[in-house]
């Protein structure tokens, strides 16, 4: 299961990326203007901050076939490799994504709403498909269309991972990686919220204080 994080925010990354085994980092244009940095910068950050092993996925404005194209070619030159480019499932990014795949450029379709969306896109050979939980459970349910898209790539044996996105709050991400997902992307706040618990800080205070009131030191040995 891949953990990816879901932000343009530097400070947040770097500090998840040393505390968790993360598999890259996705963005999309919302996520980009957030940072309030010109874009060519916040690319720039992303790239130095991951090591070559880690992915990075960065997603076209263009929503023309020819824009799409144009952008992805610019995308896919940014590294070496380990480099993603993010297409919306439009007619013209379907066919964006077809036209990658003869290309060489790895695509990851996003703004999925629908099973069925992704798996047209999976047909296209996207390498990870994104279906948007938060916003999906606006028109119905979210994770039970993606339970659904599991057993479809897997009946059909497709390669494409799903990667769960748009996440609001932990139990989605914990309900998709309980039913199988292949990786999640996750905003920097809800993977905070995945860490930390009061229960856990009560525990750490209480050892020490019992260990500084018996022993009158904070460490172990000395
Ligand atoms: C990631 O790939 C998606 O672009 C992102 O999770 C969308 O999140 P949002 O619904 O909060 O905009």
């Amino acid at each position: 299961m891949e953990l990816i994080i879901d932000s343009s925010n530097i400070e947040a990354i770097r500090q998840l990326n040393e505390l968790l085994t993360i598999t890259g980092i996705t963005t999309n244009p919302s996520i980009i203007t957030k940072s309030g940095k010109d874009p060519s910068i916040v690319i720039q950050e992303l790239t130095d901050i991951l090591k070559p092993e880690q992915l990075l996925f960065i997603q076209v404005v263009k929503t023309d076939y020819e824009g799409i194209l144009e952008e992805a070619k610019q995308i896919h030159a940014l590294r070496k490799k380990n480099i993603y480019v993010k297409i919306p499932v439009t007619k013209d990014g379907l066919r964006a994504i077809k036209k990658c795949k003869e290309l060489g450029i790895k695509t990851l379709a996003t703004a999925i709403y629908t099973a069925d969306q992704a798996f047209l896109a999976a047909l296209n050979g996207a390498e990870y498909l994104a279906p948007y939980i938060n916003r999906m459970d606006n028109y119905g349910n979210g994770i039970e269309n993606v339970k659904d898209l599991i057993e479809m790539l897997k009946v059909h044996h497709i390669p494409s991972k799903i990667v769960g996105a748009s996440f609001k709050n932990t139990r989605q991400v914990h309900e998709l990686i309980k039913a199988g997902i292949h990786a999640v992307t996750v905003s920097t706040d809800v993977l905070f919220q995945m860490i930390e618990h009061p229960g856990t800080s009560i525990a750490v205070e209480e050892f020490s204080n019992d260990w500084k009131n018996t022993y009158a030191r904070e460490s172990l040995f000395q």
